[in-house]
């Protein structure tokens, strides 16, 4: 870490490479009437105006026919962001969309590798890298996720893997092309077990440290993997970690709230 550069709290950061970023993930989780419940709760939180106000990004990425509920409600206190986005422009890909329809559809975000999306969609390291560069073309920020397998961390391969897994993307787009990086290791998503502070820390050093050789520059590392109000404040403490990308706790505004507080913004 260059000491001299480098804030030890990574909350606005005054790099405007690194900003304090809290992403939900709904997944296939919600109906238009709970979304707008949810909506409503989050605008009236003064803790939401409070963090977006200082620096804070919120982001709610939930199923793309839920959007219109949402758009709305953000712009002032948070964003809205899609969970995946199709490589091309347009085309015959039925049930996909494309990050200009997103970008159409009031995101500024969209999650891109998510390891669902790898394993059940098979997509490849070079999918999510033609996706990465699809989203920065039409001007949204992708939040691209890497992460490693129990099987990888057990045999020791957790820098190999995540560190060929941003490569790739790094390869397909240009080093003015700024986007959000997760470390979501795939043994800590839905299933309760978090990754350490020590654990996460450590990749995000990694990572880090290949994107500031490969880059020159520095980017927003978000933790994903069974993030709650509970564990939170201690994940976020950490210098390498500069927000979360939340799955289940993000589905109810009083969980997301209580992360967003953890922020401690
Ligand atoms: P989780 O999901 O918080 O439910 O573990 C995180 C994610 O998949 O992004």
């Amino acid at each position: 870490m260059t000491s001299q550069q480098q804030p030890s709290h990574p909350s606005v950061s005054q790099q405007s490479s690194r900003q304090t970023i809290i992403a939900g993930n709904w997944k296939m989780f919600g109906t238009a009437e709970s979304t707008r419940a949810f909506a409503e709760e989050m605008v009236r939180d003064p803790r939401l105006a409070h963090a977006s106000g200082n620096g804070v990004g919120v982001v709610i990425c939930p199923p793309t026919p839920l959007l219109h509920v949402l758009r709305p409600f953000c712009g002032t206190f948070f964003e809205l962001g899609g969970q995946d986005c199709h490589q091309n422009v347009n085309g015959a890909f039925t049930g996909d969309v494309s990050a200009g329809m997103l970008v159409d559809a009031g995101c500024r975000y969209v999650i891109v590798g998510h390891s669902e999306r790898r394993r059940y969609h098979h997509e490849t390291d070079d999918v999510v890298a033609q996706k990465t560069r699809a989203a920065l073309s039409a001007g949204l920020t992708p939040i691209v996720c890497v992460g490693e397998t129990l099987e990888e961390r057990q045999a020791e391969q957790t820098a190999d893997v995540v560190l060929r897994q941003l490569d790739v993307v790094l390869q397909a787009v240009s080093p003015d092309q700024q986007f959000v990086l997760a470390y979501e290791p795939v043994w800590a998503i839905g299933t309760g077990l978090v990754a350490t502070v020590e654990q996460a820390g450590e990749v995000h050093q990694i990572l880090r440290k290949f994107y500031r050789q490969r880059v020159s520059n520095d980017i927003t590392i978000l933790y994903g993997g069974s993030v709650n109000a509970t564990n939170a404040k201690e994940l976020l403490a950490h210098s390498d970690i500069d927000g979360a990308l939340v799955g289940g706790a993000s589905l109810e505004s009083r969980s997301f709230l209580a992360i967003v507080e953890a922020t401690g913004v």
